[in-house]
């Protein structure tokens, strides 16, 4: 067989606040990949199925020296994310040609993986679509149970306010939380999302854009779990309305991740004394050994069977990374950002 195109998605430069599709990163077709006699070492070929579109990424496109939990993006190089694969070929004892893996890749076609410590084997004995494993059953499901379980000491009656609700992790924190019998009030950046939230159960919905979040989090308040997905002004509103021993649950901050301004300064912290809050920051993989043999045990079953529900926005093919990555920090996104590489 010829070689064939191998393309990628490039991480060229630093952006100052959005990324710039075809500037701060670009779509390069120009390598070639012999599929049957590329050199393994030891490795695995993988054919990428899906890869998906975090908010994280952006958090990568850093200063080098800048150290946070994940390393920083290499100018020149693919970007990457988590994404789902076919093994191709195998030199390695525990893939097999045709099983299907998980894990943080980079952003090409066709990938040789010779360190396969990071990729986990995916089942899938329900026969979801594959794209659901960097979703609901992916790494933001699994930043939702994990934060949820760990942090929200849940009791019956209580009032969890979810933000950016209807994305993949927001939406399912807030089937968590109606799960676990609590009054949910969700918001999001459009009708349309609002719409999806009320159907996955949301108690209160409301576009944050058109609505107040002050006067709703009054009415239908005070706040005993907050989901932080947006940090900034909405989690000073939040502390405004939380309730005394309230939990705080800060997952992330999108609203400041690529501000250019200076960040938002946050004017009544004194409320976490006042009111007795636990404010907990956390990384879902650091909570990953201790609940992920539950969530694949009871997630993608409850998603197979309906009882959890997902929203999903494909692209198709790696030239559409960069404006998708831009779609997801702008709220364009309309569930879950997925780029579908190929097909099983
Ligand atoms: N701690 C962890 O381990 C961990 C892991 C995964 C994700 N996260 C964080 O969880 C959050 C949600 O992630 P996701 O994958 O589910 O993303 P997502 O909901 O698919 O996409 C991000 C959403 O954030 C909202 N947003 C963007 N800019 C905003 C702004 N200025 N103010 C308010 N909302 C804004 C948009 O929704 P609207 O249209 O509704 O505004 C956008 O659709 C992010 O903050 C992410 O960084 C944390």
């Amino acid at each position: 067989m010829a070689p064939i195109r191998n393309g990628r998605h490039l991480y060229l430069e630093l952006p100052i606040g959005l990324p710039v599709p075809g500037k701060t990163t670009a779509y390069d077709n120009s390598r070639t990949i012999d599929l049957e006699n590329v050199t393994l070492d030891g490795g695995i070929l993988i054919k990428t199925l899906v890869f998906s579109i975090d908010p994280f990424i952006r958090g990568r496109m850093r200063a080098p020296n800048v150290n946070t939990h994940i390393p920083a993006l290499q100018f020149g190089e693919p970007l990457s994310s988590y994404g789902v694969g076919k093994v191709l070929r195998s030199e390695n004892s525990i893939f097999k040609p045709g099983d299907h893996v998980y894990g943080m890749i980079p952003c090409e076609e066709y990938i040789i993986a010779r360190d396969t410590v990071r990729l986990t084997m995916i089942e899938n004995k329900e026969s979801l679509p594959w794209s659901v494993y960097v979703g609901v059953c992916g790494m933001p499901g699994q930043t939702a149970y994990y934060g949820w379980k760990e942090f929200s000491a849940a009791k019956e009656g209580e009032v969890a306010y979810v933000t950016a609700a209807a994305g993949p992790v927001g939406s399912t924190v807030v089937q968590l939380a109606k799960s676990d019998s609590c009054k949910v009030i969700a918001s999001a950046g459009s009708d349309e999302k609002v719409a999806f939230v009320r159907s996955i159960g949301a108690d209160v919905a409301f576009n944050y854009k058109t609505g107040d979040t002050n006067k709703t989090l009054e009415e239908e308040g005070p706040v005993n779990i907050y989901w932080d997905s947006v940090g900034g002004e909405t989690l000073e509103t939040a502390l405004a309305n939380s309730a005394v021993f309230g939990r705080f649950i800060e997952c992330g901050m999108i609203s400041q991740v690529s501000s250019v301004n200076t960040l938002y300064p946050i004017k009544n912290l004194w409320q976490v004394i006042a009111k007795q809050l636990k404010i907990t920051g956390f990384i879902c993989s650091s909570l990953h050994t201790k609940y992920s043999a539950e969530f694949y045990r009871e997630i993608p079953r409850r998603v197979a069977e309906g009882e959890i529900k997902y929203l999903e926005d494909r692209e198709y093919g790696l030239d559409k990374v960069g404006q998708a990555l831009v779609d997801v920090l702008t709220g364009k996104n309309n569930g879950k950002k997925v780029i579908i590489v190929a097909d099983d």
